[in-house]
């Protein structure tokens, strides 16, 4: 791992159990950057950086003069466990003006995805799913889908999250929907109707 000065950012805000998920987070983006011809050290970058926000509130940003755009706050209000995806692109943004907006994306993107995001962006979408130390049942199947097909992946990915909310009756954030939507209209009919199949069990 060679980007000390984001995992040094990253202390700051975050225990050692969230540092350590952060960087497998990387390591598995970086294999899965590596697999499609992609900027491994963007997909590194943006997963050491993606939960840098997640022990963070409006107020707690406020009190240590984050940079987190207002409008985020009424994400915070309906639907907190998302609005960490928000800021944490803002903070890095702040943090680290050179960055590329694909890293920034990716941050962005990576709890809920979204319509029609860039590969970097998928990629770390699945492998804050993917990382090797998440106990899902269906990580081994997400993980075999992520190195054959990002948009199957992903429409995988965003079937489950939807149907694990439906089940614990916690709200849907919009983006997860559109994410859901974009990547159904955009795989082969045969392929989503194998992938629901696969998933079945777990829906
Ligand atoms: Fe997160
Ligand atoms: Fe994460």
């Amino acid at each position: 791992m060679i980007h000390a000065e984001f995992i040094s950012f990253i202390s700051q805000f975050l225990p050692q159990s969230r540092i350590d998920h952060s960087l497998r987070v990387a390591h598995s983006a970086r294999d899965l950057a590596k697999h499609y011809g992609l900027d491994q050290d963007h997909a590194e970058i943006a997963g050491i950086l993606h939960d840098v926000a997640k022990m963070l509130s409006p107020d707690k940003c406020r009190e240590k003069n984050l940079p987190t755009r207002p409008e985020t706050n009424q994400v915070w209000d309906q639907f907190a466990l998302v609005w960490h995806q928000y800021a944490g692109a803002d903070i890095v943004a702040g943090a680290f003006p050179s960055l590329s907006d694909t890293i920034l994306a990716a941050i962005r993107w990576h709890t809920t995805g979204t319509a029609d995001m860039a590969p970097l962006t998928q990629i770390v979408f699945l492998a804050d799913y993917i990382e090797p130390q998440r106990p899902f049942e269906t990580r081994p199947l997400i993980e075999k889908l992520a190195y054959s097909n990002l948009d199957q992946a992903t429409y995988a990915l965003a079937r489950l999250s939807l149907a694990e909310l439906i089940n614990r009756q916690i709200p849907i954030f919009p983006e997860s929907i559109q994410c859901h939507n974009f990547y159904l209209s955009k795989i082969a009919k045969k392929d989503a109707k194998v992938i629901v199949h696969l998933l079945h069990p777990y829906l």
